[in-house]
């Protein structure tokens, strides 16, 4: 049963609703309650929204009636009144980008599957999964209701202000001695490095980022690092891609994983292995000084160009930092920059491209290819491999090969 917290005052006034009166994907100004015979539950937040996810969880429990406070009535009839505006609403894009930007911006997207330990995780969890998007709030304080999570295959995320607990919750799973699943500790190792990404990328967007989170990113690569040269059998165990839509500190912990793969099959040696993973890792940092509705594949010139400068601001960013390996500034201005002249910012050719961006520009491709966004499904791994082929005379051929050999025999 799903739970937030109980309500005892049942001398308070209660007017029954039906389930079907509120429309999913609006926020709901009332709380609302179920009743058992004797005691009222509060089971919506006031505010909350009322979720895709939330409906269905309600559904679950076989619930097709609920009960609002006498004192929420106005507010009741007031959401009523503009219910079916409101239906209208959420199948205008505009209103869906909205509310999902608001997601985007309060919820951190984490592997689900990390939660699967036997653990407790009592940290609230949002859902997300596409066309419609919303946020549980629910504590998940039993089995049953994650699984239903699970069995709609959404993204779990939890709220950005979590993060610490998170991070407690995955030092947990790896102090455990009887977590036996070795691929649970490899999600919880790629977790935490996920959350110092985050860190990083937080930090920048602030403006400057911290000798003391640097180091920590750092450290978390080099063990990362180690644990895929020692045994490389489990190593796509580590990459991520089942998610719905691109965030940038899974893209940039799938692409510096990807990279040192790369590296250690390069036989590469450990110095030059982490920095080639550190210069991965920051790879996008631009990114974070730029307006997140630009893309590469922007209709509109302008937010085409905007996002290109992602390479000279992460660049910039990167130079005020007195920590971070030049071979990391160097990436972050040319990682799109391609073999046969074809890239940006400068059109760089051969010789004159880091070896290391074009390392990185090889995972890049394949990782946005595989985590393509809301509006796209995702592409084969053969697929990408036979596009990569196609466009060969983008990469270095040498590293191209490396790259290709690698990849279709990861265990993924
Ligand atoms: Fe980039
Ligand atoms: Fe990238």
């Amino acid at each position: 049963m799903v739970r937030i917290y109980t309500i005892d005052d049942d001398s308070e006034r209660y007017i029954p609703v039906t389930l079907d009166t509120l429309v999913p994907g609006t926020q709901i100004p009332f709380e609302i309650f179920t009743h058992d015979g004797t005691i009222y539950k509060s089971l919506l937040d006031k505010g909350s929204t009322y979720s895709y996810f939330a409906q269905k969880m309600i559904e679950h429990q076989a619930l097709s009636r609920f009960y609002i406070r006498q004192g929420s009535a106005l507010s009741f009839n007031e959401y009523m009144h503009n219910a079916d505006k409101l239906k209208g609403m959420i199948l205008d894009p505009h209103f869906f980008e909205a509310g999902y930007k608001e997601f985007r911006g309060k919820w951190f997207v984490i592997d689900k599957l990390v939660l699967n330990s036997g653990i407790d995780f009592t940290v609230p969890l949002g859902g997300l999964r596409f066309p419609l998007y919303g946020e549980i709030p629910f504590i998940i304080d039993c089995d049953s209701a994650y699984r239903l999570l699970l069995d709609l295959n959404s993204d779990i995320a939890i709220r950005k202000r979590d993060i610490d607990a998170y991070y407690a919750y995955l030092d947990a799973v790896l102090d455990a001695e009887n977590i036996d699943d070795p691929l649970l500790k490899i999600r919880a190792r790629r977790e935490k490095l996920k959350v110092w990404c985050y860190r990083v990328h937080e930090e920048a967007g602030n403006g400057a980022i911290s000798a003391d989170t640097l180091l920590k990113l750092f450290k978390h690569i080099s063990i990362v690092m180690t644990l895929i040269a020692n045994d490389f059998s489990y190593a796509g165990k580590f990459l991520h891609f089942d998610v719905s839509d691109v965030f940038l500190c899974i893209h940039s912990t799938n692409v510096c994983l990807m990279s040192l793969m790369h590296g250690h099959v390069m036989n590469m040696d450990d110095a030059s292995l982490l920095n080639l993973g550190i210069a991965a890792m920051l790879h996008d940092v631009g990114r974070v000084a730029i307006d997140e509705n630009a893309t590469e594949n922007s209709s509109d010139e302008m937010e085409r160009e905007i996002y290109k400068s992602h390479v000279v601001l992460g660049k910039a960013l990167l130079d005020s930092c007195k920590d971070v390996p030049k071979a990391a500034k160097e990436v972050a201005l040319t990682h799109h920059e391609r073999e046969d002249g074809s890239g940006y910012m400068f059109g760089l050719t051969g010789d004159k491209i880091h070896p290391f961006s074009k390392i990185v520009a090889l995972a890049d491709t394949f990782e946005t290819q595989r985590v393509t966004g809301y509006n796209q499904s995702f592409m084969k791994r053969t697929k990408i491999l036979e596009y990569l082929v196609l466009n060969g005379h983008r990469f270095d051929p040498e590293v191209l090969k490396t790259f290709l050999r690698f990849v279709a025999g990861l265990a993924l």
